[in-house]
């Protein structure tokens, strides 16, 4: 990847112009982290990039940033700028093109995302990003006040990088945070959902939701249930928890979910009609909320004499023949009793027993 990188930023040089990767792929090879696409600053413009990669480039332009990929590496390019209006606290509406590296980072959030390398994979440091790095700090560049203000996201990068890197944030960060946090109502909630999806699978998850908590953010981002939250190790079992899906964006398959969390709470998750009509993680998921160890739920689940129809030791053809019927209504009433006779241990899961048992108690009846 960095050889793919390296030689990009040689053919942009080739045309005459200065070009550098910036931002998370630098900042994360020096901590070792893989990234996955590269952020690369240069003073060459969108149409001379387009130039330079022709069909390489993808057509789809951003504020002065377009996207190229080669070899299956995405490469975001972005024109040396200064950002002069912001909308809403977020976008900035107004960019002039410049000619001069320093000023395209002093535009950016943070010091350890300031850090450049160059063609010949010699790391630059303009903003004192690598100290920062080494001290574990998340530190603006510049005024902090002013980073939040132009653009609230960045409260939310903030603790984003905070908990994924382990790192600090300054005093004059959290202070910044403080005074601007009531503006992070004029940014969208998929927005809002991107950032703090990053805080709930990081590694250090417990500590994002601290600082969450620690800065007011819960109460801004109206996740009153924040200290509520009981497990670590499954995002959609946290937003369950948040029980924000009213607000927040979810796919159908999401609110579904969360949806079967919420009626298995109330229920005894170690039941093994509940733990057989729910399954193994919404029961874990819904029982942790009430503190039920998850292996104790799973040796529970395992120990069901089935885990779906299919596991039952007789098939819908067998029990036709037994009762002399066609197929109809009746059949799937006989399944309903046979699942609950076995789950309650009054059935044994063997072909006879439950020939037998329909015989007994369905002969007269269909
Ligand atoms: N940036 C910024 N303000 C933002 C978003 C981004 O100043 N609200 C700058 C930062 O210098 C950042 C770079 O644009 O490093 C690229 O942004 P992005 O790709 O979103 O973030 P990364 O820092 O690369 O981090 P990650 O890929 O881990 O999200």
């Amino acid at each position: 990847m960095l050889k793919t990188a390296l030689k990009l930023l040689e053919k942009i040089e080739e045309h005459g112009f200065k070009a550098y990767l910036v931002g998370g792929y630098v900042r994360d090879y020096l901590l070792n982290i893989d990234s996955s696409d590269i952020d690369v600053t240069t003073n060459a413009t969108p149409m001379d990039i387009k130039a330079i990669f022709q069909e390489a480039a993808l057509p789809h332009e951003d504020y002065g940033s377009i996207t190229v990929m080669i070899k299956n590496v995405r490469f975001e390019i972005t024109t040396f700028r200064r950002e002069i209006t912001y909308y809403n606290n977020r976008k900035p509406i107004e960019i002039e093109y410049i000619d001069d590296l320093l000023e395209d980072l002093k535009r950016r959030d943070f010091t350890i995302n300031t850090l450049c390398m160059n063609k010949k994979g010699e790391v630059l440091d303009l903003l004192n990003g690598k100290q920062d790095i080494e001290d574990k700090v998340i530190r603006t560049v510049g005024n902090s006040y002013l980073k939040f203000s132009e653009d609230t996201l960045r409260i939310l990068r903030a603790v984003r990088f905070a908990t994924n890197l382990n790192f600090e944030l300054s005093n004059e960060v959290k202070h910044a945070i403080l005074a601007t946090k009531h503006l992070l109502k004029n940014l969208s909630y998929e927005r809002k959902r991107q950032e703090l999806d990053k805080i709930f699978t990081s590694k250090y998850v417990k500590r994002g939701i601290s600082l969450l908590q620690e800065l007011g953010l819960d109460k801004e981002l109206e996740l009153t249930k924040l200290s509520q939250v009981t497990i670590y190790d499954d995002l959609i079992g946290i937003w369950a928890i948040l029980d924000v899906s009213d607000r927040y964006p979810f796919t159908v398959n999401e609110k579904e979910l969360m949806r079967k969390i919420h009626e298995a709470i109330p229920l005894n998750n170690l039941d093994p009609q509940v733990l057989y009509q729910y399954g193994l993680y919404v029961n874990s998921i819904a029982g942790s909320t009430k503190g039920i160890d998850k292996k104790e739920i799973t040796k529970a689940y395992n120990a069901l004499p089935i885990h779906s129809r299919s596991d039952i030791d007789i098939t819908s053809q067998e029990i036709m023949t037994a009762l002399n019927q066609k197929p109809g209504p009746f059949l799937r009433k006989v399944y309903k009793d046979l699942i609950k006779q076995l789950l309650m241990g009054k059935l044994s899961n063997q072909k006879e027993s439950l020939l037998h048992y329909c015989i007994q108690t369905y002969k007269e009846i269909v």
